[in-house]
């Protein structure tokens, strides 16, 4: 089963984060298609997921999402980096929801050269549904409109599951070291 990310409208908009900053059109009509192994845990009985930039009412969700998904560490704050991503003019949280549930996020954003993607988690109860590859094509898909050639995604050394997934999108594991300093005084 695949599911499609999809655009609102025929571009990228931030969401609605600052009061009368923009307005996120309505979403594209829905594909109706039998999905019986989503129908089966409540989702919904159609296979496209909706994605889209965050809007300001979705953030604590997607917090409690990526809690679930165990991406929170106690030395970074998801409200902050949440935030940070939202008011950057270069990077954006992405949201899937499917039949009005929020299934998955992630957090893109790049540096003018590099896109990189943080914070991807799909609901624990929702894995193998289509869900993770949906965002990140969305996540691809909003980096491409920007211009941005390449992807790069940091993936803890004893992460199976993600390393399992990207390559099973095509990413492969560059020869490189991640080398990384903290400017906050925080040393964990
Ligand atoms: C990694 C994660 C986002 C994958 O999401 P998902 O919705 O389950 O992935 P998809 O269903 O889109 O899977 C796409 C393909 O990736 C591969 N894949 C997915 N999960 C896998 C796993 N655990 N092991 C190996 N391959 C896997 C499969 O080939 C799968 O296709 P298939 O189901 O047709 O075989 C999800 O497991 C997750 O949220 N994990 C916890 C948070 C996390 O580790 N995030 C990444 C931080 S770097």
């Amino acid at each position: 089963m695949r599911r499609e990310a999809r655009l609102i409208g025929n571009e990228w908009f931030k969401g609605a984060w600052s009061d009368g900053k923009q307005v996120c059109p309505e979403p594209a009509a829905r594909a109706s298609r039998s999905s019986p192994r989503a129908k089966d845990i409540g989702v919904g009985d159609h296979f496209a997921v909706d994605i889209e930039p965050i809007r300001r009412e979705w953030s604590e969700s997607v917090i409690e999402l990526w809690e679930q998904a165990g991406l929170i560490r106690p030395w970074n704050d998801p409200r902050a980096d949440l935030r940070r991503a939202v008011e950057g003019p270069a990077s954006d949280v992405l949201v899937g929801h499917d039949d009005g549930r929020l299934v998955a996020a992630v957090m893109v954003g790049h540096d003018g050269h590099r896109g990189w993607v943080y914070y991807l988690a799909v609901h624990p109860q929702l894995h193998r549904h289509g869900y993770g590859r949906a965002v990140m094509q969305a996540a691809q898909d909003w980096l491409r409109a920007q211009g941005i050639p390449k992807l790069n995604v940091m993936v803890r050394e004893d992460n199976d599951q993600a390393g399992g997934f990207y390559q099973s999108l095509g990413y492969r594991a560059d020869a490189v070291r991640v080398f990384s300093l903290r400017l906050d005084g925080n040393n964990r």
